[in-house]
């Protein structure tokens, strides 16, 4: 019953998609439990570089049975694209499994998301644009639109008309926009009826019997820890949790069949959108992060704002998570800085703590206290295990497990499929 969850340890974009791929010839299914196309893998495979953004990232191996969980929010138009994409390409997309109880992101939810956003001005959190939010608020609210849904137009409508009731009142009364037409949105909706038909499935059961038949399913997660409803610097966070417990109710697992929680961990830190980064770097240094670690935003293609790496935030994703190991990515990044600081504590208020503080207030006046690691100036790209890096490097990475709370089982030394290093097994 091997069911492990990947998760974002830090503010996402940790490299997930790499981490996944490189399990992925052993998995059998590949489950997201949350979030939508707000989501950012990139995958190197071959010569080939592949962006997705709500397919789980084992569609591009032929074994795995990629499945979008119950908890996932769905923008219709967006997943028809990437499959044709996919499709050009020649990677076959036929396995996909769709949950009929995931939550669509209708068209008008995307509006909602963007004038939401520019109504709250200076306060606005930066969210994608994809509407992920005002669905998900719809789904609590229960005025949500379910792919099951689609299949049954008398419901379709009077679900559409009940959302847009309200949603109308807003538009028209409070942001000055145009209201929206409920046989415009229906039908917009039907159309994507038939094409979606092949995948619908009812993926609680089909996951569970996938465990009880020794299958091994790898629960992927999007965005990361520290954006967690529940656990991350809220306000400015998405509006799903990407914890470990997300797999449960997003996927309809019981917590006592996850076997492994591996958390994906980038050698440094980085953070889009709005909201507190205690390490965050505003001269040279993050420049550079920012240039040699391609950090640019795979879905908005917006600047991610760098720091240095956070080992109060990675003792706080151990433990909300309860992870069994650590991924770390992009360790070939530090590459040529005489001395690597790493954040130990904050100093907050003139103390130092060594947790991260629950209150929101104390977290935006947080200083971190750094420690200087001594950096390399070797290419660790091609090093094939540990030993192979140069003792500096294996010094940096002891260092930040020792300070982390998890082992760490996985090295990242370069963005391509074997630029990694495996330390112990995930499986
Ligand atoms: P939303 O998920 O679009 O509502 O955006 C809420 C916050 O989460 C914003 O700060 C986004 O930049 C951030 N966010 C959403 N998805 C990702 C991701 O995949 N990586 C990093 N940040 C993300």
């Amino acid at each position: 019953m091997p069911a492990l969850v990947l998760l974002g340890a830090q503010w996402g974009d940790e490299g997930k998609g790499k981490a996944t791929d490189l399990l992925g010839g052993s998995v059998d299914y590949v489950v997201r439990y949350q979030g939508g196309n707000n989501a950012g893998h990139t995958v190197v495979v071959g010569d080939q570089k592949y962006a997705l953004h709500l397919l789980p990232s084992g569609i591009l191996s032929p074994g795995c049975t990629p499945v979008i969980g119950n908890g996932v929010v769905v923008d219709p138009s967006v997943l028809l694209s990437e499959l044709s994409g996919l499709n050009e390409r020649g990677v076959d997309t036929s396995k996909l499994l769709l949950s009929g109880n995931a939550h669509i992101i209708t068209p008008y939810n995307v509006t909602v998301d963007k004038v939401t956003e520019r109504f709250l001005g200076k306060r606005k959190i930066g969210t994608t644009g994809r509407g992920i939010g005002p669905t998900y608020a719809d789904k609590i609210n229960r005025v949500g639109i379910r792919v099951q849904d689609l299949y049954d137009e008398s419901i379709l409508t009077q679900k559409v008309e009940a959302a847009l009731d309200v949603k109308n009142q807003i538009l028209t009364k409070l942001y000055n926009r145009r209201a929206m037409a409920v046989d415009q949105a229906v039908e917009e909706l039907l159309g994507y009826a038939d094409k979606l038909a092949p995948y619908v499935a009812d993926t609680v059961l089909v996951i569970n019997q996938a465990l009880e038949e020794n299958k091994v399913v790898l629960f992927e997660g999007g965005q990361g820890t520290l954006l967690d409803i529940d656990h991350g610097t809220y306000p400015f966070v998405t509006s799903s949790n990407p914890t470990a417990g997300g797999a449960c109710t997003g996927a309809g697992v019981g917590p006592t069949k996850i076997s492994r929680v591996i958390g994906i961990l980038k050698a440094y830190t980085t953070r889009v959108g709005a909201g507190p980064f205690p390490t965050e770097l505003f001269d040279e240094d993050g420049e550079a992060l920012r240039r040699i670690g391609g950090e640019r935003g795979v879905t908005t293609g917006r600047d991610r704002r760098c720091g240095w790496f956070d080992a109060v935030i990675a003792r706080y994703a151990t433990r909300v998570n309860g992870l069994t190991d650590f991924f770390l990515t992009k360790l070939d990044v530090l590459t040529g800085w005489e001395q690597i600081p790493v954040c130990v504590a904050y100093e907050i208020d003139g103390k130092r703590v060594e947790e991260l503080p629950y209150s929101q207030t104390d977290f935006h006046h947080a200083k971190p206290v750094y420690e200087m690691l001594p950096g390399w100036s070797e290419d660790i790209s091609k090093a094939k295990s540990f030993a192979d890096l140069p003792k500096n490097a294996q010094n940096y990475v002891k260092a930040l497990e020792e300070m982390s709370g998890a082992p760490i089982s996985a090295i990242g030394v370069g963005p391509g499929r074997d630029e990694t290093i495996e330390i112990n097994s995930f499986l």
